[in-house]
């Protein structure tokens, strides 16, 4: 009997790289990705693997638990990777209830479900839960977050994800439901929403729109490059310890100013304008509220346990992502029309600058 692999948020930025490595690396698993679409998730991401035999994708919503019940028995899932969420803060700012339902209540469906089907045994049964370093709260100048540095999150994203978190380790506790959690640091790479910094920037580079920097741009971020993020996923899948969290992250701290010049120097490069010309289209706004400061992980664990590290240097990674984003304009022209303008205005519009 093949493993059955249900993935969630295969069709948003983050998981669709973790989809397309499981049904190519393990062709003996069938990888099942299930992704409401919402306007984060998207097809196309998976286009080149879509035709695979070990894969099926099955639209639908983690907050219908009869729905997610019904298709936990119908498909009897050995394990979850569990990636689908809400995931902007700034959204989060907006709608914090959309988080909330979709964070924690369709986790805790899932949890639910896999409770079900797996109560004979849990042999060979995982629920791996895939969190953020925000969880942690906002570092000051120094220190790095570790696995068990106490949770203080301060958006409604990261309070969501933060309660999500604590479900699956209490249903680990209280149901012996195998889990493992794992929290990131800042994704970079192709397919990532254009509403997320790296992305928006090159968009906005591109079309010399404005460049808008929250506050003084002197916040704080480790950066990782998704795919290596999926490469730890993978890792920690197969070789990670039941009941363990892991800390992943890039051991690449940027200030946001930094980065943003960094983009502005190879964007004009690449799109052969004067040394000095993208810098131009800085422009400094209101701040986000309760901002966190700075993100760091120490990602010794993942790297003494399981011999996963980065395998990208940073300037290389963004050099990719960026050619990736000027070779695809198809793929970003259809998602910034329609929702993502109305998005786009109500952020950014009037009221937004200082
Ligand atoms: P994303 O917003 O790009 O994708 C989320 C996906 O989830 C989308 O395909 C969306 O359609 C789907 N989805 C949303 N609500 C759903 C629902 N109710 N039912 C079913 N599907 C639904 O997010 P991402 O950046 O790829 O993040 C994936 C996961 O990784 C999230 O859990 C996030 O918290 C976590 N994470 C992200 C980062 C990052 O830098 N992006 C860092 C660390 C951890
Ligand atoms: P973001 O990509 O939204 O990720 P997160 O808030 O989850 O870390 O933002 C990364 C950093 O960039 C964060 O400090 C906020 C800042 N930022 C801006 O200055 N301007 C923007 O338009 C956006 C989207 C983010």
């Amino acid at each position: 009997m093949k493993k059955k692999i249900l993935i969630t948020g295969g069709a948003g930025f983050i998981g669709s790289h973790v989809v397309r490595r499981f049904i190519k690396k393990y062709p003996d698993y069938l990888i099942y990705n299930l992704d409401k679409l919402t306007y984060a998730g998207n097809l196309h991401n998976l286009d080149d693997v879509s035709d695979a035999e070990n894969y099926q994708f099955i639209k639908g919503d983690i907050v219908d638990a009869p729905f997610i019940n019904q298709l936990f028995n119908e498909y009897q899932f050995d394990g979850v990777i569990h990636l689908a969420a809400e995931s902007h803060v700034d959204r989060s700012i907006t709608n914090p209830l959309e988080f909330i339902m979709t964070n924690v209540v369709g986790t805790v469906n899932l949890l639910n479900a896999s409770k079900t089907i797996w109560k004979d045994s849990f042999q060979g049964k995982l629920f791996y839960h895939v969190s953020t370093d925000e969880v942690y709260g906002s570092l000051g100048e120094m220190g790095l977050f570790t696995e068990t540095t106490s949770y203080d999150p301060q958006s409604p994203y990261s309070a969501s994800k933060a309660s999500s978190d604590h479900f699956v380790r209490a249903y680990n506790n209280t149901y012996g439901i195998p889990v493992v959690i794992s929290n990131c640091s800042n994704n970079y790479g192709a397919n990532q929403f254009p509403e997320k910094l790296i992305p928006l920037f090159i968009n906005n580079i591109k079309e010399n729109r404005s460049l808008p920097v929250y506050g003084d741009g002197k916040y704080t971020r480790d950066w990782l490059w998704v795919e290596d993020h999926a490469a730890a996923i993978d890792q920690i899948y197969h070789e990670g310890e039941v009941g363990e969290t892991y800390n992943i992250g890039g051991v690449n701290e940027w200030q946001n100013i930094d980065l943003i010049k960094l983009l502005c120097q190879i964007m004009d490069k690449k799109l052969g304008r004067d040394e000095g010309t993208s810098v131009q289209l800085i422009e400094y706004i209101k701040d986000r509220p309760g901002h966190d400061r700075r993100y760091a992980i120490d990602a010794s664990k993942i790297e003494r346990e399981l011999g996963w590290k980065p395998s990208l240097k940073f300037e290389e990674g963004l050099e990719k992502t960026i050619d990736w984003y000027l070779d695809n304009e198809e793929w970003l022209s259809n998602i910034t029309s329609g929702d993502y303008k109305n998005y786009y205005n109500d952020q950014y519009g009037k009221g937004a600058h200082v």
